[in-house]
């Protein structure tokens, strides 16, 4: 009886992911899902000025990693400041350190030597099939694609969070990430290829109320502890606005680059307003107009399934309970 060779099963290849974060709290939410998912290889993350100052988010990025368990992800300095703009960062819903005033042990691991920008073009060239998530200004996306062209045409797929087809959390029309580096926005969504804009119109959707997010804290791990504490800041200041919960913006364009079927989303044409008196850093898009631009190739995310969103945030949550 000879024994049947059976085909070693096709496992599924985690797909190479490079992060590009200006972490805060739903940065570090997100950093801490990526961390735990098995469909994608986490190959570097680089991080970025924005929701505070580079010398909290460098620190911030390499200590969440290291909470996650992840110090063998090789971590990016990014930009000090946006490329033409002073940085205006937003330490009134991310507290002064960026992670809601908590103070998390400092990682084991330092930034590799190379800049953000050189590293995302060395990661495209090393791996095909490379997907860009980035959760913040988008100023070192920006400094790569302006210093290798033929960057953005290597990245398999660029999900951005940020912009808004209706609405600001900034301005009554720009969100944070694109307004403050409105020059490095236009870059990107000029770069020939396509971005998918995962902005307000579904991140302010995609949130956890207060009651799950203690139900999060419950799960008693390090890790859940963490978010929760430092999302309360955020989480006070979303309600006073009139929010159901905390968005977790971060998250959400995470979870687009990993399982579209979350989600609704639209072909459109996308420009960045730069020079405008009341809406620079307004993402302009064409959706609704009868005017539509010439490259509709962009995605604007507009719609997401919330419970199966929260459902994703606590089954990866839940793995740091299994190791
Ligand atoms: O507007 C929300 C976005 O700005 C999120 O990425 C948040 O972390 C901040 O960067
Ligand atoms: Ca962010």
């Amino acid at each position: 009886m000879t024994d049947i060779k059976m085909k070693p099963s096709a496992e599924k290849r985690s797909i190479p992911l490079f992060i590009d974060c200006d972490t805060g709290v739903d940065d570090a939410m997100a950093l801490l899902c990526a961390a735990k998912m098995k469909s994608f290889d986490l190959i570097g993350v680089a991080a970025v000025a924005g929701n505070v100052a580079l010398d909290k988010t460098l620190p911030n990025t390499l200590n969440v990693l290291a909470l996650a368990g992840r110090t063998d992800v090789p971590v990016y300095k990014g930009a000090y400041k946006p490329l033409v703009r002073p940085l205006v960062s937003a330490p009134h819903v991310h507290g002064l350190n960026g992670l809601g005033g908590v103070e998390l042990d400092s990682s084991p691991r330092k930034e590799e030597p190379e800049p953000a920008w050189d590293a995302l073009y060395n990661a495209a060239m090393e791996h095909e099939d490379l997907v860009l998530v980035a959760v913040g200004p988008l100023t070192n996306v920006a400094k790569a694609f302006i210093k290798y062209r033929e960057l953005p045409k290597r990245l398999s797929k660029i999900v951005i969070m940020g912009g808004a087809a209706v609405g600001g959390n900034t301005t009554p029309c720009t969100e944070f990430n694109i307004v403050t580096d409105p020059e490095a926005a236009d870059v990107v969504f000029n770069s020939g290829v396509p971005i998918v804009m995962c902005g307000l119109d579904v991140t302010l959707k995609a949130y956890l109320t207060g009651t799950e997010l203690d139900e999060l804290a419950k799960l008693g791990t390090p890790q859940a502890i963490f978010s929760y504490q430092s999302q309360q800041n955020a989480l006070r200041y979303e309600m006073s606005k009139g929010l159901p919960g905390i968005c977790l913006h971060d998250p959400a364009a995470l979870f687009f680059a990993e399982d579209e079927t979350m989600f609704t989303a639209r072909k459109a044409g996308i420009r960045v307003e730069t020079r405008g008196s009341i809406t620079s850093g307004k993402t302009v898009t064409d959706l609704d107009s009868d005017k539509k631009m010439s490259y509709r190739e962009h995605r604007v995310v507009l719609d997401i399934n919330r419970d199966a969103f929260r459902e994703r945030i606590f089954t990866l949550m839940r793995k740091y309970s299994e190791t």
